[in-house]
């Protein structure tokens, strides 16, 4: 707990937007920036709040260096890095970033979907590599979308936003939820020609997409991921779509980031980002913002409405 008078000292481990920490974070705390695992555990006995990345582990032996810490913000909306028992056990609590990623990360989604469908990262390394021969009839030919069935697995904040960009471009839209059946989850899969992940991470989603549910997609399905990786078993992905099971795939989250696996690159039939489903200007702003009002806002005792609560 800070004395009253003196300010608390809030730990990043990531400048994240500067302008953003040097007016709403540095009026009210002092700030320090501890990049690496060594500066981090420097900083951490110090420490009243910290902001992490979705690349951080926050977990036991790391809340064992804090036993100052009484407030943590993740800069993402996403806390599967987060060992939140083991925060509520310490009386440390624990914000997120939900909501203002939404549009953003549902017009990626989109993007991953037009991309796939018309296959452009082919027909962009084709034309980088010089080897545009002339237009031809049967050059790169995709799939038009205006009609097809979607499936949204997680209708949350992101899926349902996704759901309105795919009806806006005539997709039908259905939704799978966490409590549905497995015959409610076999009968929309087979109609799934477009299968689009927002789940979060829990141990109940590692590996929902595994090979028998893959096996149940059409020929023409096309598999979006902008979630976390590990809800998709990544070799049975790189299976189907190397036996052209399914149509392609459209990957902005890979399951041991920031590796990617040879053999998803090296297939045609998918198309790959590297974790940016909220990397717009707009997005990231407001998520350095929700971030710092949340640790703030925590470490007064407030009540915010993007706290995270442990549930046993
Ligand atoms: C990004 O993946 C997030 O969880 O915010
Ligand atoms: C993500 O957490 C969402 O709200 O969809």
């Amino acid at each position: 707990m800070s004395v009253p008078g003196t300010r608390p000292r809030i730990v990043l481990t990531h400048p994240l937007l500067p302008e953003v920490v040097r007016d709403e974070l540095e009026p009210h705390a002092e700030v320090r920036v501890a990049r690496s695992r060594a500066a981090l555990l420097r900083e951490l006995p110090r420490a009243d709040g910290l902001i992490t990345l979705l690349s951080d582990r926050v977990d036991e032996a790391l809340l064992a260096r804090a036993p100052r810490l009484r407030a943590l913000a993740n800069y993402a909306v996403g806390f599967d890095n987060i060992d939140l028992e083991a925060c509520h056990r310490r009386g440390i609590r624990v914000a997120n970033t939900p909501g203002v990623l939404d549009r953003s990360t549902a017009e990626l989604t989109l993007t991953l979907l037009l991309a796939c469908a018309r296959r452009v990262p082919e027909g962009e390394a084709t034309c980088r590599a010089d080897r545009f021969a002339g237009w031809a009839p049967d050059h790169l030919l995709g799939l038009e979308l205006k009609g097809r069935r979607a499936l949204i697995v997680g209708p949350g904040r992101i899926g349902t936003e996704t759901g309105r960009l795919f009806r806006a471009i005539g997709l039908r839209v259905e939704t799978l939820g966490r409590n549905a059946s497995a015959t409610e989850i076999r009968r929309k899969l087979a109609h799934a020609q477009i299968l689009s992940l927002h789940c979060p991470l829990t141990p109940s989603t590692r590996h929902w997409l595994n090979a028998e549910r893959l096996a149940l997609l059409p020929a023409d399905a096309i598999v979006l991921n902008t979630t976390r990786g590990p809800v998709v078993d990544e070799r049975a992905l790189v299976n189907a779509l190397r036996n052209r099971t399914i149509f392609a795939a459209g990957l902005d989250v890979f399951e041991r980031e920031p590796r990617i696996p040879a053999a998803l690159r090296r297939l045609p039939n998918c198309v790959l980002l590297p974790h940016v489903g909220s990397a717009t200007r707009e997005a990231r702003n407001a998520m350095a913002r929700l971030a710092i009002r949340g640790v703030l806002g925590l470490l007064g005792g407030k009540r915010i409405p993007n706290e995270v609560r442990f549930r046993a």
